[in-house]
């Protein structure tokens, strides 16, 4: 039986690109040692097929059920770790998801993402600096993040375009500050073949509340990010495996009128202090 394997191997030996040549031959060892370790049979491979060929006809220019299936499975996750471990104090890298979309407003030091939700405000604010504390002036902090109803802009026909989307530039001193609301627990689309899997090996599909950031500045390396609520449900849980607990901070609420006023925000109010720490550039694993 072992025969089989070495002769698949063995007929990939001529594969002229080196890198295809070796991804194959190892997806192939493992592959047929995944099977021989199960003991696979006719109907479940079967099922395999037709599970895969499902996730291929959900997929459209909107959803990507194959990328689904990777997050969950904590493969998109583990190329991430992989390909962006930019090591040190630089600030941890997690999933982009699918809900980007390029070219948000650009939005002064201190200006509201929220365009139409009544939740109350949380002023997130931090520097933005390499790993040795030096402030990243002019950096590009690319933010968004679900509404108050726990669904993304791009989910909702009753959101205004680019609501919770905006880029910030940091000021000469690196800092930043926005406006926004608290974000909420969602479900990753779970009405398909990955939500099937999800449901049938006992899983939720819910992610822990998060504002999304991919930050950049020339001469460093970008970093694509999340920061978690800290009082978030499921940040032991996340159903794609994202969360880092360097990336969880606490939304610390305020009552106090004056501070409200300040900063331009109704009373309650949370403030979320978090820095964005970029390895230079040139640095590599
Ligand atoms: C998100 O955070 O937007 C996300 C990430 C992975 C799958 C679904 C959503
Ligand atoms: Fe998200």
């Amino acid at each position: 039986m072992e025969d089989l394997t070495a002769a698949v191997i063995g007929r990939l030996d001529t594969t002229p690109d080196p890198r295809l040549r070796e991804i194959m031959q190892a997806l192939v060892r493992h592959l047929h040692a995944f099977t021989r370790e199960v003991g696979l049979t006719d109907d479940e491979w079967l099922a395999g097929v037709k599970f895969l060929t499902a996730t291929g006809q959900m997929c459209d220019d909107k959803r990507q059920e194959f990328i689904l299936l990777s997050d969950t499975l904590g493969l998109s996750m583990l190329v991430d770790e992989i390909n962006h471990d930019a090591g040190g104090a630089a600030t941890e890298s997690t999933v982009l998801g699918p809900f980007y979309v390029a070219g948000a407003p650009l939005r002064d030091y201190g200006e509201s993402i929220a365009l139409a939700d009544d939740a109350p405000r949380a002023v997130v604010s931090g520097v933005v600096r390499d790993p040795d504390g030096k402030p990243i002036p002019g950096a590009l902090l690319d933010i968004w993040q679900t509404a108050s109803n726990g669904r993304y802009d791009v989910q909702d026909p009753d959101q205004p375009p680019f609501n919770l989307r905006g880029r910030f530039h940091a000021r000469d001193d690196g800092s930043y500050r926005f406006v926004t609301v608290r974000p909420m627990c969602y479900s990753i689309p779970d009405d398909g073949p990955v939500g099937g899997l999800l449901r049938a090996t006992d899983r939720h599909p819910w992610r822990a509340a998060h504002i999304h950031a991919i930050v950049s500045a020339d001469g460093y390396r970008p970093v694509t990010t999340h920061i978690f609520d800290a009082d978030s449900d499921y940040l032991d849980s996340d159903a794609v495996f994202g969360v880092k607990e360097s990336l969880i901070r606490p939304f610390v609420r305020h009552d106090d009128p004056a501070g409200a006023a300040r900063l331009g925000v109704p009373a309650p109010y949370f403030t979320v202090d978090h820095d964005f720490v970029l390895a230079p550039a040139a640095r590599r694993r």
